[in-house]
């Protein structure tokens, strides 16, 4: 037997008894005559303890022999501390050893393997099996799976079940591109690793399952950011006989009963916006809405001067920084710098101070008098003590900046405060976008979202302003999921593949096999996808996703660990009939 306990788990109450752990050493301190080691497994640490005087000199000597994550196993008597340890739940007692076993050496790790470690992000990658030893890390994997378990269990309660769809498949249309994986049997062709299981989804709805999910692997081959990972999870779900407000109670009820069983936090009703509100008001179809410094479109008050820059811009849009006036010239200065980077790319920022005398000090004070600027900050609702931050310029592109920079000064107020949640469906999204560079529309969500009933018709005359009926959830500015209810009408389908710019075969070509199923009486239906990573880090105070996967790839979609991706043999090229550096 190697063990009777686990490291965690022994109290005071245990005082007397022989025990028996099993574990790895995180640390030895030596004091000659005695020596305490920090034994460590998945359940916490107990403290060793050899002494000379109480059991023998072998054993304090083969404890000398051993080494950071040296696993061993020991078995002793549980005793009271001498000097306690708060700060772990073991921390009154100890274990007097009389007996050590060394199950399996170590060399030494290439960091410490401790809460704080001194290894850097890239050598963790590369060790990852010694950095999950870690509690944060360690942590983050056992709240992914309290939340897998709950999202099953409330999805199951409610009549979801289950299903398994395939990996090697056709190419599902969600905006990246295709992982491709060459078929050897037949020689030529692909198949593709699924960016959703949208397709399959629709199929079980018209199978007559009636309720689906999945929580299932997604492959999507994209840039890299801190909440993309090329491969990630999906909580998939698709229910028949449902319209929109039936998809987002359900899926609110699950997001809601996921805070209170994991977090035990109470979220109120979740509000609703438009799509159009989140660009006017945030610049963002995402949102952070924990705090205000909403945007207020300043055309009509400022444009009657001399002032060029603000007369020749199609929007001219501020906000209202609360308290701001407290900052600094050197801290204004420096958003501005930062505004000016390329990767924000404004020309430059106006700023109205509203001083505590009443009196408005502004960076445009040559073109704008006390009374202008008065209407800018009744408009703004600024008052005393606060500033307002102006940007001018085309609309789409000033309101990006503008919502970068309500976000960074969000950060540096402390206004982004990981423990606080706000959750938000932004609704009726574009059905289409126009791409500038292929002259043509793609589908804002994919190409089986359903356009409001109501709109239909205009699917021919305008589809740029058609709206659809599809919802985002996003939690402190962070997209969690997304979905929409589907065309379920072969002849509407048809009409959608139309304005995308499918020809009549190329859609047959693609996606005959749900065009086909359609025939054969598809149900109404709809559903959403939640990013479990991205779900999971933000339960868990965070918004970088790989401190939540137990084996990610790095920025450039390596796993630095397996080293992978990497070159494959002349052999299994030849056998896949493919040529190296076509
Ligand atoms: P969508 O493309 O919006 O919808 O994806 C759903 C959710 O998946 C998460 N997500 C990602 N997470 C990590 N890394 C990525 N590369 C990544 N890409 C997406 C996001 C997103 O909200 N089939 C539709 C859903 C539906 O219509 O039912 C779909 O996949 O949190």
């Amino acid at each position: 037997m190697y063990r009777t306990h686990n490291c965690g788990e022994i109290r005071k109450s245990d005082i007397g008894k022989q025990v028996v752990l099993s574990g790895w050493v995180q640390k030895l301190r030596d004091k000659g005559f005695m020596i305490w080691v920090d034994l460590r497994d998945r359940y916490g640490i107990s403290q060793l303890i050899f002494d000379e005087q109480r059991t023998s000199k072998d054993l304090l000597n083969q404890a000398k022999s051993l080494g950071r994550e040296f696993v061993i196993q020991v078995s002793g008597e549980v005793i009271e501390r001498a000097s306690k340890n708060q700060n772990i739940a073991t921390g009154d007692v100890e274990i007097l050893v009389k007996d050590l076993e060394i199950l399996n050496s170590s060399t030494t790790p290439p960091f410490t393997i401790e809460n704080n470690t001194d290894g850097g992000e890239e050598l963790r990658m590369k060790y990852r099996y010694l950095d999950i030893r870690r509690e944060p890390i360690k942590n983050n994997l056992i709240l992914r799976h309290q939340i897998t378990q709950q999202v099953r269990k409330y999805l199951s309660n409610n009549s979801f079940i289950e299903v398994e769809t395939p990996c090697l498949i056709k190419s599902t249309p969600e905006g990246a591109r295709d992982f491709i994986v060459p078929s050897r049997i037949n020689e030529g062709e692909f198949y593709a690793l699924p960016q959703s299981p949208q397709t399959f989804k629709q199929l079980l709805m018209v199978a007559g399952l009636d309720k689906y999910f999945q929580i299932v692997k997604c492959f999507r081959d994209e840039d890299l950011r801190a909440d993309r990972q090329p491969e990630f999870t999906q909580i998939d779900c698709e229910m028949a006989f449902v319209e929109q407000d039936d998809i987002l109670k359900t899926f609110e009820g699950l997001i809601v009963d996921i805070f209170k069983k994991i977090k035990n936090i109470d979220i109120d009703p979740f509000p609703k916006m438009t799509y159009d509100q989140a660009i006017e008001k945030y610049g963002t179809d995402k949102p952070d809405i924990r705090f205000g410094m909403e945007f207020v479109d300043l055309n009509d008050v400022s444009q009657h001067k001399d002032f060029n820059v603000f007369n020749s811009a199609e929007l001219v849009i501020g906000i209202s920084v609360t308290g701001g006036n407290s900052m600094t010239r050197k801290e204004i200065d420096k958003y501005i710098e930062w505004l000016k980077t390329p990767q924000i790319g404004a020309m430059g920022m106006v700023y109205i101070r509203c001083n505590d005398d009443g009196v408005y000090k502004s960076s445009v004070d040559k073109f704008y008098d006390q009374s202008d600027l008065k209407n800018i900050a009744d408009k703004t609702n600024s008052i005393k003590g606060d500033i307002i931050m102006i940007l001018s310029g085309d609309k789409d592109v000033v309101r990006a900046q503008l919502s970068a920079l309500r976000l960074e000064i969000a950060k540096n107020l402390g206004l982004r405060n990981s423990e606080e949640y706000a959750p938000l469906w932004v609704v009726d999204f574009p059905l289409l976008s126009w791409n500038e560079d292929e002259n043509k529309f793609h589908a804002m969500h994919h190409p089986f979202t359903s356009p409001k009933p109501d709109q239909i018709g205009l699917l021919k005359k305008d589809p740029g302003s058609v709206k659809a009926n599809a919802y985002d959830l996003v939690i402190n500015g962070n997209e969690i999921g997304g979905g929409s209810i589907r065309i379920h009408d072969k002849n509407i389908q048809q009409e959608m593949f139309n304005c995308l710019g499918f020809t009549k075969d190329e859609a047959e070509e693609q996606f005959g096999f749900l065009m086909n199923a359609f025939k054969y009486g598809a149900p109404p239906h709809g559903g959403i996808a939640f990013g479990l990573d991205r779900l999971v880090a933000i339960l868990g105070g965070s918004e970088t996703i790989r401190d939540f996967i137990a084996f990610p790839k790095n920025n450039s979609g390596r796993d630095v660990m397996i080293d992978s991706p990497s070159k494959i043999s002349k052999e299994q090229l030849k056998e896949l009939k493919l040529k190296q550096n076509l």
